[in-house]
């Protein structure tokens, strides 16, 4: 029976813990997180125990692999106490918001062969995986564009977003990897514009509210995201891969698929699922799992520290062409 601890008791981490204790294969040894109140309740919820320091529940003997869900500050530090104790990592986005720690993390990974995930939990959302299934199998032929469409429902507060890291490395992130994943290659070429057309307030973070990035990889494949903070109508996201033999694409999803049809109105619908842990709430479990079954079956983990980096770097080069006003060539 692999022994997991869960770093974190905030919103992530409440979701990767009851992923965990829902698996039976594995057994929920201890949450940890300085916020007591937090991490009592969770670990009580979820009938298992709590500690206060993170390094300390990593080093322990009923611990043999780490979920880490804290802020992003403290994910190279937990991360690497993990790796040098082999114990495998599943840990959330981004690895820093620094480029230069982030590098020489994956870099230490890499050098002491950790056993690293990271959490780039939409690349197993049940959509994806099999949009990834018929691009594999040739359904569309060979992919020649991708069009990503991120808006989340509403604006956090300025306070939130002043340690988000700005909107590329926070939100785009997921953005980059999932086209990464859609492209079947490397972008080599950045282009990106940036507006505050929902706070100008932003300006006081150097950070933006609306965003589109255009991709191309060195075969000239081609990728369109767009992300925007608000969304009145709800958390909007949206694929579609266009390729050489036809088009495969998804839907918003709802709670039911019901449509009303009156007088006034036809086909009207329910409201999108709220935000992210709704949305997603089934990638965040296939991710976990996947990641348990990679380890007990000790094969190589679905995602590593090294696309963590990747996506990084996207996002650094998308805020270069914005300072620049520039294309920017991807070089790592
Ligand atoms: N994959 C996704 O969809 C997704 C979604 C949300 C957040 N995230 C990532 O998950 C991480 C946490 O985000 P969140 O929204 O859950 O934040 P949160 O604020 O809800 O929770 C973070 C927790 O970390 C704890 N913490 C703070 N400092 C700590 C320390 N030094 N050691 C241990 N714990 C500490 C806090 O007490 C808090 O409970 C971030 O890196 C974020 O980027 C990923």
């Amino acid at each position: 029976m692999l022994r997991i601890a869960v770093l974190g008791a905030g919103r992530i981490a409440n979701i990767h813990a009851a992923n965990v204790a829902a698996n039976p294969n594995v057994q929920l040894s201890v949450i940890a997180d300085p916020w007591r109140e937090g991490v009592d309740a969770l670990a009580a919820r979820l009938g298992c125990a709590a500690a206060y320091d993170c390094a300390e529940a990593i080093a322990r003997d009923d611990v043999d692999a780490v979920v880490i869900g804290t802020h992003t500050d403290t994910h190279i530090d937990y991360m690497l106490r993990a790796v040098k104790l082999g114990k495998p990592v599943l840990c959330e986005k981004p690895i820093d918001l620094d480029f230069g720690k982030a590098a020489q993390a994956v870099e230490e990974v890499e050098r002491l062969n950790g056993n690293v995930m990271l959490g780039f939990n939409r690349r197993f959302d049940p959509d994806t995986l099999q949009m990834r299934k018929a691009i594999a199998a040739g359904e569309i032929g060979e992919v020649r564009q991708v069009i990503i469409t991120s808006r989340d429902p509403g604006l956090a507060s300025l306070d939130n977003l002043k340690h988000s890291g700005g909107i590329f490395r926070d939100m785009t992130i997921h953005d980059f990897d999932t086209a990464r994943t859609l492209l079947g290659e490397e972008p080599v070429e950045v282009i990106a514009i940036a507006s505050r057309l929902v706070d100008p307030d932003l300006a006081q973070l150097d950070d933006w509210d609306s965003v589109m990035v255009l991709l191309r990889t060195a075969s000239g494949k081609q990728c369109h995201i767009n992300c925007c903070r608000e969304a009145v109508y709800g958390y909007d996201q949206r694929l579609e891969v266009f390729g050489s033999k036809g088009m495969i694409l998804n839907d918003n999803h709802r709670p039911s698929s019901v449509r009303t049809y009156s007088a006034g109105q036809t086909e009207v619908r329910e409201p999108l699922l709220n935000f992210f842990l709704e949305r997603y709430a089934d990638s965040y479990r296939i991710e976990l799992n996947q990641f348990i079954d990679a380890v007990r079956a000790h094969q190589p983990l679905p995602t590593t520290a090294r696309d963590g980096l990747k996506a990084l770097h996207l996002a650094n080069c998308a805020l270069e062409s914005i300072r620049t006003g520039r294309a920017v060539k991807v070089e790592l």
